[in-house]
């Protein structure tokens, strides 16, 4: 995070809860690297500071999630000073890239993702109407919005236009889910169960396949296999699966990555 920013975040912070004495990062800070923690005096409170666009999509999606009894940030979105950002309680718990760096097994991994589908999958059967009316309600203007915070506007707009290609399809098979599952997003608690969702920039309207597809690409990368993501998925959803679109959509997302994480690399060596 730059300086500046920072000094001005950590400014906000101390505005909201007039007795934050100590505000930190994350351990685990995310792509952005915008979100700033401090304890007050209910416990410790989630500072994230973001596009006022996803902000107000994420406060829309929160509600949701919590009236659907899904575990994830219960968020209130917030303005100060022309900055929006959401604050919302800490989910004890550790994520699941901290738990796979300490040696966590394919079992627990895998019984881990088979939740998560789970999750997907009553995401899906949520009236998610006003939420594709919003300006980052679908995955490709969403993407694009959390693009433009870590890359330049470009190579936002090329991604969230191969984003919008990759997700049409059936109305039918429209849905909110959540497009984003990396490790880093997953918490898990101490008995190593799944103890919530993280970064709700990453729940909009997306084509079904195309939200397997990201999280299959996540699994596989784990040791886990695709086809083992669609089995569990067309058990547990009673429906079957285009797989070779999710396996082409896999490969799909593996070379935007690269090309993402190449030209972030080459703009920071600028
Ligand atoms: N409620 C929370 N409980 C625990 N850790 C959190 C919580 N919210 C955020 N974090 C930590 O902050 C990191 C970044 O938050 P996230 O919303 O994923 O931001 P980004 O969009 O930058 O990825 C997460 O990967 C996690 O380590
Ligand atoms: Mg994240």
């Amino acid at each position: 995070m730059k300086l500046e920013k920072l000094g001005r975040y950590e400014d906000i912070v101390r505005d909201v809860c007039g007795n934050a004495t100590q505000i930190v990062q994350p351990k685990i800070p995310g792509s952005q690297q915008n979100v700033l923690m401090t304890d007050g005096v209910a416990g410790r409170i989630v500072f994230k500071f973001n596009n006022a666009d996803l902000v107000m999509k994420n406060e829309a999606v929160s509600r949701l999630l919590q009236a659907a009894d899904i575990p994830a940030p219960h968020v209130t979105a917030m303005v100060r000073d022309q900055y929006c950002f959401e604050v919302y309680p800490f989910i004890p718990g550790v994520t699941l890239y901290e738990r796979v760096g300490a040696g966590m097994g394919h079992d627990q991994i895998s019984a881990i993702f088979q939740e998560l589908l789970g999750i997907q999958y009553r995401m899906s059967q949520i009236q998610a109407g006003a939420v594709l009316q919003m300006p980052c309600g679908t995955c490709a203007a969403a993407s694009r919005a959390t693009i433009v915070n870590s890359n330049d506007v470009v190579t936002a707009y090329v991604i969230a236009a191969m984003v919008r290609i990759m997700n049409l399809g059936k109305w039918a098979n429209l849905g909110l889910y959540h497009y984003d599952l990396t490790p880093k997003n997953i918490l898990i608690s101490d008995q190593n169960k799944f103890a919530g969702l993280l970064d709700l920039d990453g729940v909009a309207v997306c084509e079904k396949h195309f939200a397997l597809a990201a999280m299959a690409a996540k699994y596989e990368q784990l040791g886990g296999s695709v086809s083992n993501i669609c089995d569990f998925y067309e058990a547990l959803s009673h429906q079957s699966l285009n797989r070779s679109r999710i396996r082409a959509q896999v490969n799909l997302t593996n070379l935007g990555k690269k090309i993402m994480w190449h030209l972030a690399h080459k703009s920071k060596a600028r």
